[in-house]
């Protein structure tokens, strides 16, 4: 006779996921796959023997819907072998474009816009009871985040499948500064903020499932808190609403390591860039995108601070460690870039000497301002651009990477290397992959590392 288990395993369904993108969807994709863990739903590596399919997509940049289309092409193969498999479709391109694809790619049995992730198990129930492909688009009027709020008073999986050390938290969603090139506030929606106390638990909870940092994620995170400041549903410090999360997430006696992304730099402000003094899990590191060295270009991509601006909250972080590590996002080839305005980026980048960079050649998003603007530059240009500008950035990253040889740092241990057993990856306090060898398992601890090589993407160090 079969135990009360082997009934609950039989009826176990199987959820694959493939999640492209930013961190954000990967916080999504784990909300979803805890939405589906209630319907009986485990996780599988693998699509070929999955009950449903879903494919969390990025509209960021271009080749957004090529990528989605011929990736449900090859679904649609695994379908007509085996037609009760479901596939659905999340994420940002489903925002931007999912009306008509929804026309176009009639084997697609759900797709769900970011606005909508709590709908998933009503939409998949919809589709089985009346076998028609469901559609769900737009932001919730009443802005209460059901998804991730009632996610969080429960465990929630990863999309390893694994137990993670590293673990995301939404603070925030969508974002109200429409820089001119960024498709985000029509994909996400205008910002909107998470109860502290919400994320509070979230944390907690991620905390007692055995990570050890947390990063806060929003696409702007240094506005948290404005919606309920304004309605007064929060009450802050003089030094913001941010700047008191971040205290009372530090203050969480588990967390090792605390860190958030991304950060405005036209919000960003200096109660911030002290606390990186005061808060040692906060660590050394700081992501801020800049875009563009250039203050008619920044004027134009609609970011609302001056290069000299952008030095200035640079020196701050920079009196709170002299050693602090800064990275930053860069666009080459924005409409109307000369030479001479690519140059300021160039000098930008020689000067502040970023830890490491993530450069872009410029993309025209339809529905963004930019894609309006007439002084398209050509692609050669753009891409030629991009390669010199890497260039120089992967000569800096080595430097800084080689001066880190002979020093002793903290590092997090993340996770055991896939290709070399008994190597094993973390990270320093400045955010730097390291890499080495230990014959016991080290995830998830804290341990001193002598640096002893470096290359462009790790160093190699030694236990101590
Ligand atoms: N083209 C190129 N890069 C873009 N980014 C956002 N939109 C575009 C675009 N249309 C880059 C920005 C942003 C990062 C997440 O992606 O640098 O900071
Ligand atoms: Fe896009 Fe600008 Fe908002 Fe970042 S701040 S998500 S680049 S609109």
């Amino acid at each position: 006779m079969d135990t009360p288990t082997k009934d609950i395993e039989a009826v176990k369904k199987r959820v694959h996921v493939e999640t492209w993108g930013c961190q954000m969807n990967v916080a999504d994709s784990e909300n979803m796959l805890a939405l589906l863990a209630k319907e009986n739903y485990e996780l599988v590596h693998e699509p070929e023997n999955a009950d449903l399919v879903l494919l969390n997509t990025c509209h960021i940049r271009e080749k957004a819907r090529h990528k989605v289309v011929s990736r449900l092409g090859r679904l649609k193969q695994m379908k007509d072998i085996r037609p009760d498999m479901r596939i659905a479709v999340a994420g940002c391109v489903v925002q931007a474009e999912g009306k008509k694809l929804a026309q176009e790619v009639p084997y697609v049995d759900v797709w769900l816009g970011p606005g909508k992730i709590d709908e998933l198990p009503n939409l998949l129930k919809q589709n089985e009871s009346t076998a028609h492909q469901q559609l769900s688009i737009g932001f919730h009027k009443e802005r209460e985040h059901a998804a991730i709020a009632e996610v969080s008073r429960s465990q929630i999986p990863t999309i390893s499948g694994k137990n993670e050390v590293s673990r995301y938290v939404n603070i925030t969603q969508g974002c109200d500064n429409f820089c001119t090139f960024c498709v985000v506030p029509f994909t996400r929606g205008r910002e909107i903020s998470r109860l502290p106390q919400d994320i509070m638990t979230e944390v907690q909870t991620l905390l007692d499932d055995g990570a050890e940092e947390v990063t806060l994620l929003g696409q702007n995170v240094n506005s948290y808190g404005n919606d309920f400041l304004k309605n007064g549903k929060i009450v802050a410090s003089a030094e913001g609403a941010f700047v008191d999360l971040l205290k009372s997430v530090a203050a969480l006696p588990r967390l090792k390591r605390l860190r958030f992304t991304t950060s405005n730099p036209h919000d960003f402000t200096r109660p911030l860039a002290d606390l990186f003094a005061s808060e040692p899990k906060m660590g050394r590191y700081m992501h801020l995108p800049v875009q563009s060295g250039d203050d008619v270009i920044l004027e134009r991509m609609r970011r609302k601070v001056t290069v000299a601006e952008y030095y200035e909250r640079i020196a701050w972080l920079r009196e709170a460690h002299s050693d602090m590590a800064i990275s930053t996002d860069l666009i080459v080839g924005f409409p109307g870039e000369t030479e001479e305005q690519f140059q300021g980026t160039l000098d930008l980048v020689e000067k502040v000497r970023f830890s490491f960079v993530f450069a872009f050649k410029y993309s025209s998003r339809k529905g963004t301002a930019a894609a309006r603007f007439p002084d398209h530059i050509e692609d050669a240009v753009a891409t030629e651009r991009l390669a010199r500008l890497n260039v120089l950035q992967n000569q800096i990253t080595l430097a800084q990477n080689d001066a880190e040889i002979g020093k002793d740092r903290e590092v997090l241990f993340l996770y055991e290397s896939r290709k070399d057993a008994g190597h094993y990856y973390g990270r320093t306090e400045h955010f730097r992959l390291v890499k080495v060898a230990s014959n016991r398992d080290i995830v998830g601890k804290m341990l001193p590392v002598k640096i002893e090589s470096a290359n462009k993407t790790a160093l190699i160090g030694r236990l101590l």
